[in-house]
């Protein structure tokens, strides 16, 4: 399976904070934002994955990223000319995920929760087997987001989630369930996001082509219920309470969150000498120090 994360747009929303750089390379308390829809998709277990930006901040991003070898990945790059919408990324995309499923991840949308990888890589599975997979989230103001309606089902041991309609940001909301930037396609998305027409506000809406999907029966839902905490930081406001939050969780916990290359280490993707590598490279910032933490075993998981 491939990765994408679609880390373009102008960022307005953020000015004057973004007019000489990228919003997800602006600083989600310790670490650059990029860093957590990225571990995000590390932990779904996807290691070649494509960046789509913009023209100006791509260069930047290929500067702190590189090649991705330092997090065991392979990093691609694409450019954006102009914001047209979400599902375009996998028109984008198209030589890049050739054959396969691929995922996609807003570069401003931060997941946390124990489990979260092993949720992402059942649903990577799943998708293999040609479902797209959606993501639910309770919020208090659904009008903001894309929307899904769905039926609850259990069988008495599971519970699983029948999708009914999807909405981009409806007027009259009819759950508030929203639907979080991280979706999971199966191959030939591609195709599918080049039916994909225009909304009314001119955009190629993911919403669109995650209704293609349900009419034809192959959307699936997973909610992210209590116990996983999922924001976008695309807003002034949203940016410091997501600092706020990882700033909150990495104290009590007493450790740094969406670290890349402590997921690459845990995974086996690099060994400990690539790990080193790092932490040398990160000097003395709470961030290299948790690196070294973590190659010396002092913290477990
Ligand atoms: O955050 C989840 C929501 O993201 C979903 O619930 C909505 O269904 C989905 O449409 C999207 O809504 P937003 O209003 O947050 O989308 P926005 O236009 O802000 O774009 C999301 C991110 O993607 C933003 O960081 C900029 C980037 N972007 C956006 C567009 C339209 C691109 O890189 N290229 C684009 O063409």
């Amino acid at each position: 399976m491939k990765g994408i994360v679609l880390a373009g747009g102008a960022g307005t929303r953020l000015y004057p904070l973004t007019m000489v750089t990228s919003k997800q390379l602006l600083p989600v308390y310790n670490k650059p934002m990029i860093y957590y829809p990225l571990s995000t998709l590390m932990l779904a277990r996807i290691r070649d994955i494509l960046i789509i930006s913009t023209k100006e901040d791509t260069p930047n991003i290929i500067k702190l990223l590189g090649d991705g070898s330092q997090f065991g990945i392979k990093l691609s790059y694409k450019v954006q000319e102009r914001p047209e919408g979400l599902a375009q990324a996998f028109t984008l995309g198209k030589d890049f995920i050739g054959d396969d499923s691929c995922a996609m991840v807003l570069g401003d949308n931060i997941f946390y929760g124990n489990g979260l990888g092993r949720k992402l890589a059942a649903a990577a599975k799943t998708t293999e087997e040609g479902m797209a997979s959606i993501f639910g989230y309770y919020v208090e103001d659904p009008e903001r987001f894309g929307i899904m309606e769905f039926n609850r089902k259990s069988d008495g041991f599971e519970e699983s989630y029948e999708v009914v309609s999807v909405e981009e940001k409806p007027k009259n909301p009819k759950s508030n369930y929203a639907i979080v930037g991280l979706y999971f396609y199966p191959k030939g998305v591609s195709e599918m996001a080049a039916q994909v027409k225009p909304s009314a506000r001119g955009e190629l809406e993911i919403t669109t082509l995650n209704d293609m999907y349900l009419k034809q029966g192959r959307l699936q839902a997973q909610l992210l219920g209590r116990g996983f905490t999922w924001m976008d930081a695309g807003t002034v406001d949203s940016l410091r309470r997501a600092t706020n939050f990882v700033c909150m969780i990495e104290q009590y916990q007493g450790m740094t969150i969406s670290a890349p290359e402590e997921i690459a280490f845990r995974l086996g993707w690099i060994d400990a000498d690539q790990l080193e590598e790092s932490a040398i490279k990160y000097g003395k910032s709470p961030y290299g120090e948790h690196l070294r933490a973590v190659l010396e075993g002092k913290v477990i998981s």
